[in-house]
């Protein structure tokens, strides 16, 4: 087996690359109308806690593993079990992510396309003066019109090919140094924006994200934000293992974790501040559902002054966004690719790519002529998303903190995340305990 030597070229560089992953359609598309349905406050407050105390130990347990293994993550798993003197048998936690990173990128790459278009709609000025009626007819006919929707779906999917061709170095770290500060700027313009046209539903989009109302807090919601804190940070797809497989020694786990996360926090919370103020201050309904964003959202975009602009720097936003993390999830099958058969980088991302992209069209035709092709009720999208995020992710995510917390040697681990006595107490309960425990939650939740 050849082996893969790249190395991210700084701290930095992977820090963008694992916060590029980690902030996408979850934060922008996915939380906010999830806190809409959820009752706002609750849920956020939840979610918060969830991903410090449940994703960030799964992410920095990740890391550790990849960055022992060196490998793609189903041959990581298998050499740490080994050299750990436990079963080959866990290269399956691998297996499963590598197969979830490359089912989820078969759709996500289909709604990087749905943004993409959504740009041109904005500056070609679709949105002018139009109702809820209207934005919802938009986007039927648009999830009806087959070639438009295989184009778009093959731009975003061309895009990632081109990124992760060129390595880690030269394709993931670069893009991301370059697309995450855009993002940002881009973020604060917007939630700027926001801010001076929408008066005062800004304080009001406040208070409905951050006034602590804990009656509002149920099962469901809970479930659901520790679900989304484990999609939200990449977790559980063999993404974050491959990142780290590119690490050097020199990197502080827990340190960049924290910052990940805290980076990953920031944006959900600032595009909701984007968002929940135009929805208030033009009438429209916060709780409406995936549509939020691709429905409810243009009505604002097309009845507001300076609307095409902010609609047109939204879309770009919410593009460069998919984009980031979409190159995350192809990295694992090409890393696997590339070291376990004679084809080189490019090959091998040209290979992942076709694969996925194909699988896309399946996910693209269920909108319209496939639409009563169902397998437990669902079409094909539906399933890849409930099998992918309600089942692999966290069988995964849980097999790795069961093998990181109880299978490898606990006193190497804590000497490399350098913590002392008392926080290697916390950290302990955490990845043995408390973590393992949430996850067989969302698992059953994900079942019922
Ligand atoms: N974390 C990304 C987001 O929030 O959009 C999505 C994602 C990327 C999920 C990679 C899972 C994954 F493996």
């Amino acid at each position: 087996m050849k082996k893969s030597h790249s190395q991210w070229s700084s701290r930095m560089g992977f820090m963008l690359a694992a916060a590029g992953s980690a902030v996408g359609l979850g934060n922008i598309w996915k939380f906010p109308y999830m806190a809409g349905e959820m009752g706002g406050s609750a849920f956020v407050l939840t979610y918060l806690l969830f991903m410090f105390l449940i994703g960030l130990p799964i992410l920095v347990l990740e890391w550790l593993i990849g960055r022992r293994g060196q490998k793609n993550p189903i041959h990581t798993m298998e050499d740490v079990a080994v050299s750990e003197g436990r079963s080959k048998l866990w290269k399956w936690v691998g297996m499963i992510g590598v197969l979830g990173s490359f089912l989820i990128l078969s759709f996500y790459s289909v709604i990087g396309g749905w943004a993409t278009d959504y740009i041109f709609l904005a500056i070609k000025g679709t949105f002018n003066g139009v109702d809820g009626a209207g934005t919802g007819q938009i986007f039927s006919n648009f999830l009806g019109n087959v070639n438009s929707l295989l184009i778009w779906h093959t731009v975003f999917m061309a895009a990632n090919t081109l990124i992760v061709a060129l390595g880690v170095g030269a394709g993931l770290e670069r893009s991301c140094k370059v697309m995450m500060p855009g993002l940002g700027i881009l973020l604060l313009v917007l939630v700027g924006y926001a801010a001076y046209v929408s008066g005062p539903s800004f304080g009001e989009a406040f208070n409905f994200l951050f006034t602590p109302n804990l009656s509002a807090l149920n099962g469901t919601a809970i479930l659901a934000a520790l679900g989304h804190a484990f999609f939200s940070l990449s977790l559980g797809m063999g993404i974050m293992m491959a990142y780290g497989s590119y690490l050097g020694k020199d990197v502080n786990l827990l340190s960049t974790a924290r910052t990940v996360v805290i980076l990953d926090v920031i944006v959900a919370m600032l595009s909701g501040m984007a968002i929940f103020p135009l929805v208030f201050a033009n009438g429209l309904e916060a709780g409406s559902g995936p549509g939020l964003i691709f429905v409810t959202l243009p009505i604002a975009f097309g009845n507001m002054a300076g609307g095409t602009i902010l609609g047109c720097l939204f879309f770009i936003f919410l593009t460069f966004a998919a984009l980031t993390s979409s190159i995350s999830l192809l990295e694992p099958t090409v890393e696997l690719l590339e070291e376990k058969t004679h084809m080189g980088r490019k090959t091998a991302t040209v290979v992942s790519s076709i694969l996925i992209w194909a699988l896309g069209i399946a996910c693209i035709l269920s909108f319209n002529e496939w639409s009563n092709v169902k397998l437990f009720d669902k079409n094909i999208f539906d399933l890849l998303d409930y099998l992918t995020s309600k089942i692999m992710l966290p069988v995964t995510g849980l097999g790795t903190v069961v093998f990181g917390a109880w299978m490898m040697n606990q006193k190497r681990i804590r000497e490399e995340l350098k913590l002392n006595e008392f926080w290697f107490s916390i950290w302990t309960v955490l990845s043995r305990f408390i973590v393992p425990i949430a996850v067989i939650l969302i698992l059953i939740y994900g079942f019922i």
